[in-house]
């Protein structure tokens, strides 16, 4: 079953099947949880202070960053990881089928200000054994247009201190030591601040926790962007509690290197996760 319940000034369609459940806030085409029947794990991580104001972007799940992807380059004064994850947007279809659940979305506008393209997005999400999120950037216009987008998922864990991550391999850019490159740490685990860009394209990722072993696959993308705040950063945000970054991680398939469109041409974005 769907259905449509109202939390603050947000709508959220919750979903219910044979394979798992769900919940997808109208507000961003923001997933906010998944939950499949065979484990009955939650896979993705909501902050306990996130707002559901209908204005901030909340803290958690997975936003939908398009089309820049953290400060826009030319105008500081325009929101961080684009204006989509701050809009509502329009459920444009519901499917059942033996696999499970299929919604379609799309953002009330694609036009704002710091980008020039005339686009249309759709976002389609799979509930059934896995999550299934496709991020389509379609070049409606006569001339090429360059656009960045993510799908920023936060994943929980039980302790991001006894986690690792498999399947990034070389180097990444360290957004917190001025974009400076460094080699993946092997294991991949976590003890500061984290906020890195991998430029490379691995499909497959694990998070290995004590308690569950996430699978992500990737397509569309050409960077892996990899996030913890960390104790100081938690505690000075809003929206987050003190220590509730030990139990997030953000693994985000993200195109960072402004992917171009031509005329008619439709972009992918994919993330799917088991
Ligand atoms: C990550 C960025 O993707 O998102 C970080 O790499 C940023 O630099 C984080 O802090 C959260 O961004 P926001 O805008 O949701 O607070």
């Amino acid at each position: 079953s769907t259905k449509i319940i109202t939390r603050d000034n947000i709508q959220l369609l919750h979903i219910d099947n044979a394979f798992a459940s769900a919940e997808i806030s109208l507000f961003g085409g923001h997933i906010l949880s998944f939950k499949p029947k065979y484990d009955g794990r939650e896979r993705l991580w909501v902050s306990q202070n996130a707002l559901f104001d209908g204005k901030k972007p909340i803290r958690g799940g997975i936003p939908i960053c398009w089309p820049w992807f953290g400060g826009h380059s030319g105008n500081t004064d325009l929101p961080a990881h684009g204006y989509v994850r701050a809009q509502n947007w329009d459920i444009l279809n519901t499917e059942e089928s033996d696999t499970g659940t299929t919604i379609t979305l799309k953002p009330q506008t694609t036009a704002g200000e710091g980008f020039e393209g005339n686009a249309q997005l759709t976002l389609v999400v799979h509930v059934g054994q896995q999550l299934r999120i496709q991020l389509l950037t379609s070049n409606l216009g006569n001339t090429p247009f360059t656009f960045n987008c993510a799908l920023h998922s936060y994943f929980a864990i039980a302790d991001i201190k006894h986690c690792e991550l498999l399947g990034l391999s070389k180097q990444y850019s360290d957004k917190t030591r001025s974009l400076q490159m460094f080699d993946t740490p092997q294991p991949y685990c976590f003890s500061e601040e984290t906020d890195r860009v991998h430029i490379e394209q691995p499909k497959t990722l694990s998070i290995i926790d004590k308690q569950i072993k996430t699978r992500i696959l990737s397509s569309g993308h050409d960077s892996i962007v990899v996030w913890n705040p960390w104790q100081d950063k938690s505690s000075s945000m809003d929206d987050m509690a003190d220590d509730s970054y030990l139990t997030m991680l953000c693994v985000e398939t993200a195109v960072t290197q402004w992917q171009e469109v031509a005329p008619q041409a439709t972009h992918t974005l994919e993330q799917v996760i088991k």
